[in-house]
């Protein structure tokens, strides 16, 4: 079998567990196609999907100026690697940089782990001639699942099995800012973090928290790494989350949403820093290719266009109310973290059920952290869709047996 054929979803499951790799906790379901924030599965069953691409996408499902984007560039030129100049690509290094208030200057590749190893790498070049070399990472945290990144990740859940972890990093506790000045030491050379922590359960840095750790960076000469792989490219309401604080990183990196769905990942950084990154200290072969640049040139058009950084701070609006009405008649809820499109409903049992449970009445959600429902939805859902997909996530919620 060489090409797509219609197959059932019970095909579909029997030969992936006959030939991948069973890494992935999936759900019976084989997904087969998509538009905007509805889904079909291979027999034809829709779903309204609150968790579109696991955060990428930002626009749902093949948006239709991403598609056009594309199907046109497909057609023109698919890769050609980075010893040549292209046109996508710089535009796409303009049009990120311009959204930054630092001037930054791009390099991509094509996953948010990626975008953080190279941050890491930008990070200790930096600090090279001072003999610094340790990053400070905190405690729930994600940035990912190769080696460096991974390390990075202040969860040891992440870690077993694959130890030794790599030397130079050293954790301290989200919102903490004490514990952060604890852990800096004559060898540090950067602090990173999620601005808002997204796997870790949707937490948001307490008020002065972020301002804290640039004047700590200022203090001590260190740089501020902003993971927005998941928080980036309006996803908050602003197009990096970091500009709701009064704060600029040195670093920046990107993925998820970056190209409306297509993979791709990127660094952006402050010009004096990203002066490092000379020819042969840092490549991607993929990185940066004319197909994903121009997917992430019409999702910024659309986002621009469309007025979607607004609609983001109207739907996280819309599900806080929904979500705070919930909480007076449902127990269950401990919490309700918001931030634009990106939302996180802390629970006082697990949340694996409660995933089941709106799977079963067609909504697609997420559980993270055991315990907190997350939702990183379209920016083009619809007042409706969020009224609709609330009902059944209440419906589930109110009848949940624990
Ligand atoms: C904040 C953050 N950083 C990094 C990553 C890793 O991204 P990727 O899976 O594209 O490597 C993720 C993925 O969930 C993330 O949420």
């Amino acid at each position: 079998m060489t090409t797509t054929e219609l197959l059932s979803s019970e095909q579909i499951i029997a030969l992936a567990k006959k030939h991948l790799t069973a890494n992935y906790t999936r759900y019976p379901v084989a997904l087969v196609r998509g538009s905007n924030s509805w889904v079909w599965d291979a027999e034809g069953n829709r779903y309204l999907d609150f968790f579109p691409g696991w955060g990428c996408g930002i626009l749902g499902h093949c948006p239709p100026r991403v598609v056009q984007a594309v199907q046109e560039q497909v057609a023109t030129l698919i890769h050609v690697p980075n010893t040549w100049y292209t046109e996508p690509q710089t535009l796409l290094g303009q049009a990120l940089g311009d959204r930054t208030d630092f001037g930054g200057l791009s390099f991509f590749c094509n996953s948010g782990t990626e975008a953080n190893e190279a941050a890491i790498k930008l990070a200790r070049l930096n600090g090279k001639s001072k003999n610094r070399y340790k990053i400070v990472t905190l405690t729930g945290s994600f940035h990912g699942r190769t080696m460096g990144s991974l390390t990075a990740t202040a969860q040891p859940k992440y870690h077993v099995g694959v130890e030794p972890m790599l030397p130079g990093f050293n954790y301290a506790h989200f919102g903490d800012l004490e514990s952060v000045a604890k852990a800096v030491d004559g060898e540090t050379c950067a602090i990173m973090l999620e601005p808002i922590q997204g796997e870790g359960g949707v937490n948001l840095a307490p008020p002065g928290f972020l301002e804290g750790l640039r004047e700590l960076c200022d203090k001590h000469g260190l740089l501020l790494i902003l993971d927005e792989v998941q928080t980036g490219m309006g996803r908050t309401g602003k197009w990096y989350a970091y500009q709701h604080w009064n704060i600029k990183p040195d670093i920046l990196t990107l993925a998820k949403a970056l190209a409306g769905g297509v993979a791709m990942g990127a660094l952006v950084a402050r010009p004096e820093v990203a002066e490092k990154l000379k020819p042969g200290t840092h490549a991607a072969t993929f990185g940066g290719n004319p197909l994903a640049a121009r997917a992430a040139l019409a999702t910024i058009e659309t986002i621009e266009q469309d007025g979607l950084l607004e609609r983001a701070v109207q739907i996280g609006a819309r599900f806080q109310t929904r979500f705070l009405g919930l909480k007076e008649k449902c127990p269950l809820i401990a919490g309700v973290r918001v931030k634009g499109a990106m939302i996180g409903v802390e629970l006082s049992v697990e949340g694996a059920a409660v995933v089941q449970g709106c799977l079963e009445k067609g909504l697609l959600i997420n559980c993270t952290h055991q315990t907190v429902l997350r939702l990183l939805p379209a920016l083009t859902l619809s007042d409706e869709q969020i009224e609709d997909g609330c009902d059944i996530i209440a419906d589930v919620l109110l009848n949940l047996k624990t």
